[in-house]
């Protein structure tokens, strides 16, 4: 590749409209005093070490990357409950700035190492001053809990550079099913966190307007 900086600007585009865009929507949500489905969010461009390392692992000539490799932008959608992610997923089926590529739901079907999470690929049109120009955007929506588990399972990950001793992948795996019950609790008192939330809010809005 002979300019990096020249490949990656429309990704970085894409994702800073994408923050602008779907941190907007949370704020939305908060001032109508509504339960926002979208926690926090964040977004990164991957380092173009990274992107070096994955073409060699996976096998992706550098010439079809833009096709091949899905997440040289990547958008994180975090939230509370685990029906929230539907309540997102809705959201961005039904957007019309951008097209849904295709959806990988390792919430329903969990990956080996126990990750959970909803993925969308978008295919996410930048305006640059050489036109419109095509990058695709993967998408990850999960709770704060599969989002805490994922973060640990990466962070070991480098540290053993893929090669996770055994006894640590066990404590992974019972560490997974631990996130997924507290998800499953947390569900369960959703109505009750719900009630306290409003009650925060509804104190914060008498207390500004005093
Ligand atoms: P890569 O996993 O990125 O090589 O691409 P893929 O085509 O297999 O796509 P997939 O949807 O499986 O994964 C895309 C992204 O999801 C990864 O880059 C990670 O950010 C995340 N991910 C997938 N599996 C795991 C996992 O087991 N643990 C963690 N921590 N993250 C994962
Ligand atoms: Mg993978």
């Amino acid at each position: 590749m002979s300019n990096w900086d020249t490949f990656l600007s429309p990704y970085k585009q894409a994702v800073e409209e994408l923050k602008v865009k779907l941190k907007g929507l949370r704020e939305q949500y908060q001032r109508s005093s509504k339960h926002t489905p979208i926690e926090f969010v964040t977004a990164r461009v991957k380092p173009v070490t990274s992107i070096l390392e994955k073409a060699q692992r996976k096998n992706i000539p550098l010439d079809r990357i833009a096709r091949d490799m899905q997440d040289i932008a990547g958008v994180r959608l975090v939230c509370q409950f685990v029906n929230d992610i539907d309540t997102i997923v809705e959201l961005i089926r039904s957007r019309s700035d951008f097209e849904v590529l295709e959806e990988r739901d390792y919430i329903k079907q969990k990956k080996e190492s126990g990750y959970r999470s909803y993925h969308m690929v978008i295919v996410y049109p930048v305006h640059t001053i050489d036109g419109k120009k095509e990058v695709l955007v993967e998408v990850q929506v999960r709770t704060m809990a599969m989002n805490f588990w994922a973060t640990i399972e990466h962070s070991l990950n480098y540290k053993y550079s893929g090669e996770i001793p055994a006894d640590i992948k066990e404590r992974l795996h019972s560490a997974a099913e631990a996130a997924f019950k507290l998800d499953e609790e947390m569900s369960k008192i959703k109505g009750e966190v719900r009630e306290a939330q409003q009650i925060l809010i509804r104190n914060r809005e008498q207390n500004n307007s005093k």
